[in-house]
């Protein structure tokens, strides 16, 4: 609840706006009982005035101001003020609360989203893409939603009940005492029902959370599913969910809306007692009980509201934690306090004796080599070697847990990760393309001109196949690439890293997936930066890195061998192996 308000208060704008509302929900309340006493007045112009109180006086005060007995054009104008300053209120209640809610809603997607982004890939490992996508976009929703529950029902609502029941109590005593007993009868139901509605609420979230993930796990591996002819056996996955989340949601349905049925016959037994006591117990006046049962209804109505609101609350108290367990989250990677920027490499890249580990079991293992500037070094070994993870490590995607990694001999956490990534060139083993142009794909946010773009991507050769697009470099290309070819997306991706032009360039199975004759063509254009950039190459091809100046040679996330090929296929069985497998297989 306190991180609730907290985020309501958290900027000027968001504070002068809950300051507007409550002003506007006082008005409201006020406006509400204004008419309620003016209907009070209108009717009892027609029958004789009884001795009984607050309505008499009202009428007097008004009379000695307006002269609404003799023109009865004064009571219609001031029904009709009495109805504009009502609409007035409920239109600037109405917006005010509609624009908090949109302002927090947008704040906490874009906080949740800077803050997601500073949180290492480990965060990434734990929580699922559903997980995170349903947090941000549901959450932030449920939050704005509570927030105004929760000026209404710890603002709005007792200014209501106080200010309504002094005026019961001034029309007429006896009858208010009768609703003080009826008051305890309604607040039990709900807070009973609260209690529930808190309690599915939690399931709910937690299970959208998984449901989400599903259908993401579906639409991500669609292809597979068809291929495998899985259709049932998603739709046994999915169903299972969804069927669990009706099931929650019939159940949160049931507490949720029986709470004002309940409190509805509660409210409308003690009126009917009201109306009867009042008119042939106590002989009230008829516009008298009128004014007393509006101001009954005025009174109960926020009453009955206040167990909905709280089941907004309660959600949004849910959706707060969730939210508030990834934004609390402080990223163990952040920047050292002094860390300085990387401009460029000067002398070499060492890994001193590094061990690295994802979750249990170690996948680098005391290891150490040295690439030199302008060195082009390729990264061997069989599959799950480890070559990726050290692809990985150069950028700081992730901290070693033993050892030290070394940029002209500094430890990497003594520079910003900012300026270490921008000194590298990277093209993943998978590589990813963004909903966007062929051009805005290989800039990537860099602005790179149209020139340069051309200019790498031809390097890259792609410059071909892109002219062949429909919008040739505005094509816009599809969720995860979907309208290119693997070959084609690989050689965008090694056309944005070429286009960066920086110092480091680190290429993990970047040419897998093409024909010989476009692996040929990157491979001169790689050839090409020989010296002038450091380069790091993992290819499974021995082709690719005919031209390197050292091969490591990896098992098991070890270190077996490092040299010049020649000198490799000497000294290391395993190199050989792969070797000779290799030629057999091009002869
Ligand atoms: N994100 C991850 N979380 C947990 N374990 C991982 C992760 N990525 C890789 N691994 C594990 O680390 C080990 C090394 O993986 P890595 O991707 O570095 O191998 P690789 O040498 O690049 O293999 P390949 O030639 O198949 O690409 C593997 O055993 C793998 O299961
Ligand atoms: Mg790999």
């Amino acid at each position: 609840m306190k991180r609730l308000l907290s985020i309501a208060f958290k900027s000027p704008v968001h504070r002068w706006l809950v300051v507007l509302i409550v002003l506007a929900m006082c008005l409201l309340t006020i406006a509400n009982q204004t008419e309620i006493l003016t209907i009070g007045i209108i009717t009892q112009k027609s029958m004789p005035p009884t001795e009984h109180g607050l309505l008499n006086r009202v009428t007097d005060w008004i009379n000695a101001r307006i002269s609404i007995d003799d023109h009865l054009t004064h009571l219609a104008l001031l029904i009709f003020f009495v109805a504009l300053f009502k609409a007035v209120v409920l239109f600037t209640h109405r917006f005010s609360t509609r624009l908090l809610a949109i302002r927090v809603s947008a704040d906490l997607r874009q906080r949740y989203f800077e803050h997601i982004q500073s949180l290492p890939m480990t965060f990434y490992q734990h929580y699922n893409m559903g997980s995170i996508s349903s947090r941000v976009v549901g959450d932030a929703a449920l939050i704005a939603e509570a927030l105004n529950a929760c000026l209404v029902n710890y603002l709005q609502t007792p200014f209501t009940v106080l200010t309504t029941l002094t005026f019961c109590f001034l029309t007429s005593w006896q009858l208010s005492l009768l609703i003080f007993l009826g008051f305890p009868c309604i607040i039990f139901p709900i807070v009973f029902i609260a209690n529930r509605v808190r309690r599915i609420s939690r399931q709910i979230q937690r299970n959208q959370e998984t449901f989400t993930s599903v259908l993401l796990d579906f639409l991500g591996g669609i292809q597979t599913v068809k291929v495998f002819a899985m259709e049932d056996f998603s739709l046994e996955k999915y169903k299972e969910r969804n069927d669990k989340m009706a099931a929650l949601e019939v159940k949160s349905a049931r507490y949720d809306l029986s709470s004002r049925p309940v409190v509805h016959t509660i409210a409308m037994l003690f009126l009917a007692t009201a109306l009867l006591y009042g008119l042939y117990v106590i002989h009230l006046g008829v516009s008298e009980v009128l004014v007393y049962c509006g101001m009954l209804y005025l009174f109960y109505e926020p009453v009955k509201k206040f167990a909905e609101e709280n089941s907004h609350i309660q959600r949004g108290i849910t959706a707060a934690e969730r939210m508030f367990e990834v934004l609390d989250m402080k990223s163990d990677m952040a920047d050292a306090p002094g860390s300085h920027s990387f401009a460029s490499l000067q002398h070499s890249i060492e890994f001193k004796n590094v061990s690295f580990r994802y979750l249990d079991e170690w996948v680098l293992k005391d290891l150490s080599f040295t690439i030199k500037k302008g060195e082009s070094v390729a990264l061997v070994g069989p599959t799950g070697a480890g070559k990726s993870t050290i692809a990985q490590l150069l950028p700081r995607l992730y901290d070693i847990q033993g050892g030290e990694i070394l940029f002209d001999g500094k430890p990497i956490h003594s520079y910003t990760q900012k300026s270490i990534r921008e000194a590298i060139s990277f093209v993943p083993q998978r590589p990813f393309l963004f909903i966007d142009t062929v051009a805005a794909n290989i800039s990537y946010g860099k602005g790179f001109s149209q020139e340069q773009i051309v200019k790498a991507a031809t390097r890259a050769h792609a410059d071909e196949f892109i002219q062949k697009l429909p919008q040739g470099y505005q094509t816009e290309i599809d969720e995860g690439g979907k309208n290119l070819s693997g070959g084609q997306q690989q050689r965008l991706a090694i056309a944005r890293a070429l286009v960066k032009n920086a110092p480091i360039l680190i290429l993990d199975e970047a040419t897998s997936a093409l024909d010989a004759i476009s692996e040929h063509y990157i491979k001169s254009a790689v050839k090409d930066l020989h010296g002038s950039v450091t380069q790091v190459i993992i290819a499974h091809r021995l082709s690719t890195i005919e031209y390197v100046d050292k091969i490591i040679y990896l098992e098991n996330g070890q270190k077996v061998a490092e040299g010049p090929r020649d000198e490799l296929l000497r000294i290391c069985p395993g190199f050989k192996r792969m070797y000779d497998m290799m030629m057999l297989q091009k002869s």
